[in-house]
């Protein structure tokens, strides 16, 4: 099983031709409310390529809340870890024009997630076969879940983001790290590359379409990319971290696994949404083939 530490907001998403500049109105084009937050859609991809998915995090009493945990249960996912924060759920603010994205994240009920939640989940998280976590929840208690997998041996993804959560404690833990670019040199400073021989198989620097580099212990390794039509990408890193937590789970080889997440990124930027878009099993492993 693959459990999911992390994040579920709801996605308020407005659309408009240019951002507006500061202080100024614009007219928009499109106004939606979908399901998203790291930890939920990373969740969604996960359980969409067949893994067997858990998730723990919290959601508010508002019907959001309802909304929220609706949606992953329809996905398959076991919520029975979801749990239930009196006030708002977290939402996230995005802005959608020239190609892009722009993404403020209230935290609401995230941030009643605690460290004491956490150790009572120890069961779940000691027996799971890999652990997903990202940084929208409050930082002890992603320390206790570092800390809990650790000491039961069970191997951590931790996507660094937001990545102005990061600490340097965290790597004590030995999780695999998934930093974009920019992450990353927030992370390890401008010259991130040399971190790269310093975590081996463990610091995965995800490039968007120019694909991701590692270094395997030998040599560094650069996975290329898959170009993709896209129409939005929010939720690309989750889709990537999501299903690289299955592929690894299942033990596929780190070259292979991080193919994969590609193919099921790229797959999942062709559909709005963050969560829209993410592909199944079968969609994944033909683009990974054509791609070969
Ligand atoms: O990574 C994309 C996600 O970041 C969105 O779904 C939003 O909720 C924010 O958490
Ligand atoms: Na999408």
């Amino acid at each position: 099983m693959i459990t999911v530490v992390g994040s579920i907001n709801m996605d308020l998403v407005v659309g408009t031709e240019r951002f507006p500049k500061q202080g100024e109105t614009v007219l928009g084009n499109l106004h939606t409310t979908v399901p998203g937050g790291k930890g939920a859609n990373q969740a969604v991809a996960a359980s969409r390529l067949g893994g067997k998915v858990a998730i723990i995090g919290a959601v508010g009493t508002d019907p959001f809340g309802d909304e929220l945990a609706a949606n992953l249960e329809n996905e398959g996912i076991d919520v029975s870890g979801v749990k239930r924060v009196e006030g708002p759920s977290g939402i996230a603010n995005i802005l959608l024009s020239e190609g892009d994205n722009r993404i403020i994240v209230v935290p609401g009920a995230n941030h009643g997630l605690t460290p004491e939640d956490i150790g009572n989940c120890e069961q779940v998280i000691g027996s799971s076969n890999l652990i997903v976590l990202q940084l929208e929840i409050p930082i002890p208690s992603v320390l206790r879940t570092l800390e809990i997998a650790h000491r039961n041996r069970v191997p951590v993804i931790l996507n660094p983001a937001p990545a102005d959560g990061f600490s340097d404690e965290f790597l004590q833990y030995e999780p695999i790290l998934t930093p974009n670019e920019s992450e990353a040199a927030m992370m390890f400073g401008e010259n991130w590359e040399r971190a790269l021989e310093a975590h081996p198989n463990r610091l995965i620097v995800t490039l968007g379409q120019n694909g991701a580099r590692y270094y395997d212990g030998e040599r560094h390794v650069r996975v290329p990319g898959i170009r993709a039509e896209a129409v939005d990408t929010t939720g690309a890193g989750d889709t990537f971290n999501g299903a690289l937590a299955v592929a690894l789970a299942e033990e596929m080889p780190m070259e292979d696994a991080i193919r994969f997440a590609n193919a099921a990124a790229s797959l999942s930027v062709e559909q709005f949404g963050a969560q829209g878009g993410m592909p199944g099993r079968r969609k994944t492993t033909e683009r990974m083939k054509d791609h070969a």
